[in-house]
C-alpha cells in the first residue's frame, strides 16, 4: 500500500471513486466532465492531489490546497479554458448551478481565517484504514511546505454524517465553527494545528 502525487493519468480513477462516494453532492450533479476538470485544477500548486494504491489499484484520494486565499480563483486560473468550457456547459444544462458556485466561491473568499484545506477525500469501501492512512499523508504534505505554519481545516455536512464526523475528531480535528452553507445546509467547520513539532 502506498499514498503518493496524483498525475493527470489518475484523474478518471478520481472522477470514478469520486461518484462512487459522494452520489447525492452538488459537484457530482455537474458530470464526469466537470469533475475531471476540477480534479485537474489540484494538480498543480497551491494544489495537493494524492492517490492510495493498493495492490497496484487506486482505492483512494485526498485533495486541497496549501492556503485558502484566493484558492477557488487560482484553481479556475489553472485550468481557464476548461473551466471556461465546461462553465458554457453548465450554463445552458443547469443555470442554477452556475449561482450556487459563485455562491460556495464568495463565501469561502468572505472567511477571515487562514488555512491550508483538505476540500475533499474518498476511499472506496474498506476494512484497512485507508482513510486515516491518506489523511496522515494528506498532513505530512501539507506540512512539508507549510512556510507560514497554518493550520488545516476541512467543512463537514452536521446532519446525517456520524462516520466523516467520527473518523475527522478521531483524527485530532476539533470543530471551530458551526455554519449554514447554500440552502441552509448545516455545516461543520473542523481545524487542527500540524506544526512540526
Ligand atoms: C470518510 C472516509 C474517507 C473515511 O475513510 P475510511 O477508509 O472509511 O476510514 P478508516 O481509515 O477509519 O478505515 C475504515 C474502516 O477500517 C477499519 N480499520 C482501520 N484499520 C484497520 C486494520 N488495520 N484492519 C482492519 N480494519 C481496519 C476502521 O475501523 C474502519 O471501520 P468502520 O468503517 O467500521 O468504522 C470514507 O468513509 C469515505 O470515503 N466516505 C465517503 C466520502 C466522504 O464522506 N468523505 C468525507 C467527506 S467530508
Amino acid at each position: 500500500m502506498k499514498v503518493r502525487r496524483a498525475s493527470l493519468q489518475d484523474v478518471h480513477v478520481i472522477v470514478k471513486i469520486h461518484e462512487e462516494r459522494f452520489p447525492a453532492f452538488f459537484l457530482s450533479t455537474l458530470g464526469k466532465d466537470f469533475l475531471a476538470v476540477f480534479y485537474t485544477g489540484f494538480l498543480k500548486n497551491p494544489g495537493v492531489l494524492l492517490v492510495l494504491e493498493d495492490s497496484n489499484e487506486i482505492k483512494g484520494f485526498a485533495a486541497g490546497s496549501r492556503d485558502n486565499r484566493g484558492f477557488f480563483r487560482i484553481l479556475i486560473k489553472n485550468s481557464f479554458f476548461q473551466f471556461t468550457w465546461a462553465g458554457i456547459k453548465i450554463l445552458f444544462s443547469k443555470p442554477l448551478a452556475l449561482k450556487r458556485m459563485a455562491f460556495n466561491v464568495s463565501k469561502s473568499e468572505k472567511n477571515n481565517l487562514i488555512y491550508a484545506e483538505l476540500l475533499s477525500i474518498a476511499t472506496l469501501a474498506n476494512k484497512k484504514g485507508y482513510g486515516k492512512i491518506l489523511l496522515a499523508e494528506f498532513e505530512k504534505e501539507i506540512a512539508k511546505e507549510n512556510i507560514e505554519n497554518l493550520p488545516l481545516s476541512l467543512t463537514t455536512d452536521f446532519d446525517e454524517n456520524e462516520k466523516a464526523i467520527g473518523f475527522y475528531k478521531e483524527s485530532g480535528y476539533e470543530v471551530y465553527q458551526i455554519f449554514e452553507s447554500y440552502q441552509n445546509r448545516k455545516m461543520y467547520r473542523f481545524i487542527k494545528n500540524i506544526v512540526k513539532k
